[in-house]
């Protein structure tokens, strides 16, 4: 058996064991600023990373390193406060773990959520992306030595259609403005150069980060359902007079952060 089934039966067992029961239906990872989305969490129970095999250390400030497993608007949930970039490890594959255990623990749905920049003048700092494409030139894949003709994943329609088309009219209904998104991703942890901006703005991206992908395509690869929210916390390389830093990403994906949190809340009363 691999280390990693090791770790996913264990840390499975180690929440089911925590949690008495509860089946979560929706898995949520919780990226940049979106970790107070946690305090919506209702009869929660809270587990440290550092208790779950296989699970992330702590790294990047604004990430709490912890599973909170509960109801929201009656809802079963799973929620990540905190996840493991590749840029960290060089290691693809760092979130194979997490996900696939939300997955063993009763996860049909997953829904990433991150922090990223716009090359979309439209949809600046503040602003709200779902994500219904991504584009990795990165040149690696979480499935790499993966066996079996699962491994050969379609990422046609990766970003479900049902998920998005609900996520769309909630967002409505409360009044947030939901932009359309291809994600780009790239390694980090430096930001990109204008020039690669502009290259990722001819191919079609429109949102550019350094997370979620390897994420969607384990969870394609582990049958669920996906859908990804981008909190655009500043225009891309460039594109702006204001220097790229992780403190301005920071403080913007406080304000975006919100209508995220209320727009999650109003999914799951509602799932
Ligand atoms: N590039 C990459 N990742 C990011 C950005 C960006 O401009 N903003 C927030 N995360």
């Amino acid at each position: 058996m691999a280390e990693s089934d090791g770790q996913i039966k264990a840390a499975s067992a180690i929440i089911r064991e925590r949690t008495a029961g509860v089946i979560p239906l929706a898995g949520i990872i919780l990226g940049s600023g979106l970790g107070p989305f946690a305090d919506s969490i209702e009869n929660p129970t809270v587990i440290s990373y550092g208790d779950l095999p296989g699970f992330p250390k702590a790294g990047v400030a604004g990430h709490a390193g912890r599973l909170v497993v509960g109801t929201v608007g009656g809802t079963p949930v799973a929620v990540m406060q905190g996840r493991a970039h590749y840029y960290e490890s060089a290691d693809a594959a760092a979130m194979k773990v997490p996900v696939r255990t939300l997955r063993a623990i009763g996860c049909e749905t997953l829904i990433l959520t991150n922090a990223a920049g716009s090359t979309n003048r439209d949809a600046g700092p503040g602003s709200v992306m779902l994500l219904s494409d991504h584009i990795s030139f990165t040149g690696v894949s979480p499935l790499f030595g993966e066996k079996g003709d699962q491994r050969f994943v379609d990422l046609t329609n990766a970003y479900d259609a049902d998920l998005r088309k609900a996520l769309q009219m909630h967002a409505k209904e409360l009044g947030i403005q939901l932009h359309d998104g291809v994600y780009m991703w790239f390694c980090g942890p430096h930001f990109e150069t204008p020039a690669e901006i502009r290259a990722a703005a001819i191919l079609g991206a429109t949102a550019v980060g350094m997370s979620s992908v390897p994420e969607v395509i384990l969870g394609r690869h582990a049958g669920m359902r996906v859908a990804a929210l981008s909190i655009i916390t500043n225009l891309a390389a460039g594109m702006s007079e204001v220097p790229l830093s992780h403190d301005q990403t920071m403080r913007n994906a406080k304000v975006a952060a919100a209508s995220v949190q209320n727009l999650l809340v109003r999914f799951l009363s509602n799932y």
